[in-house]
């Protein structure tokens, strides 16, 4: 018998992208429904981010950009598990929150494995290069998958001065390429580079084992990934510049929610067509 179904996607598969020089699509998800559509749509790796503490929770830093250190690993794990049921197809990457594997080897193997364990995820993600690379190893030598993320890193938005772009100047690109290096070594199976020159990036990607994906990182990393409310219009207030917003659904929820209740005012719903005999 033969499965018209398409294979789902495994994290062995982004190292046979790379070497085929094939670039591939990385979005957010935070629930049901919406992991059940981008699975649809055929995106193959689906991250549950911790920027559901700005898109989902509304967590405000204060400067009132996106706020992810409040999530706590329940969020996250109930917000995966909602995906995991509605992704059949994509690569599921679970984010482990501020303080879940900071404190401890032991505290950050519970906290991945919850995710793979209870909320159904392929692998996790975590943040940051030096101290960090002890972590990813553990993991990985666990058979728990884990994908870095280097530059900037929301959870030290307080320690970078903000959400600022990084890897400026030769000290800090110097870091990077050995933080690179550092996570493959370490096992990592890919690394998100976030807010960096599209110049670096390019070259950490050239010269990474491991597959890059780039968000405000310029065109020449080997994957790239935005958060869903960015793309669908869906984000309340700015956002940033590397953002092309592919749909502009905050608009059409408006437009849509005021004829709602426009039509519900006036008596014109609901009308016989939507009522019961
Ligand atoms: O939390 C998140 O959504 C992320 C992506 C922006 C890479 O880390």
């Amino acid at each position: 018998m033969t499965d018209s179904k398409p294979r789902p996607v495994q994290i062995t598969d982004l190292a046979r992208w790379k070497a085929d020089g094939r670039r591939f699509a990385m979005l957010t998800a935070y629930d049901y429904t919406t992991a059940s559509l981008l699975d649809q749509a055929g995106i193959p790796i689906l991250l549950v981010g911790d920027s559901l503490g700005g898109t989902m929770l509304g967590h405000r830093l204060r400067d009132g950009g996106p706020d992810t250190l409040p999530v706590t690993l329940e969020d996250m794990l109930s917000h995966a598990a909602a995906v995991a049921r509605g992704a059949h197809h994509a690569l599921l990457i679970g984010d482990l929150p501020f303080l879940s594997y900071h404190l401890g080897l032991d505290e950050a193997t519970r906290s991945a494995g919850r995710m793979l364990k209870e909320s159904g995820m392929q692998a996790v993600k975590l943040e940051g290069g030096g101290p960090m690379l002890e972590v990813v190893a553990h993991l990985t030598a666990r058979g728990i998958p884990v994908m870095g993320h280097l530059g900037l890193t929301p959870q030290r938005v307080h320690a970078m001065g903000g959400l600022r772009v990084q890897g400026r100047g030769e000290g800090a690109a110097a870091q990077l390429r050995q933080e690179v290096l550092g996570l493959a070594q370490a096992g990592a199976f890919s690394v998100v580079l976030e807010g960096l020159p599209a110049q670096l990036a390019a070259e950490l990607t050239v010269a990474s084992p491991i597959a890059t994906i780039g968000i405000g990182a310029g065109a020449n990393c080997d994957g790239q990934v935005l958060v869903i409310h960015d793309m669908l219009g869906l984000t309340v207030g700015p956002v940033p510049k590397f953002v092309r917003r592919f749909a502009e659904l905050g608009e059409a929820t408006i437009a849509a929610a005021t004829s709602f209740r426009d039509a519900v005012e006036s008596g014109e719903y609901p009308s016989a067509q939507f009522s019961y005999e």
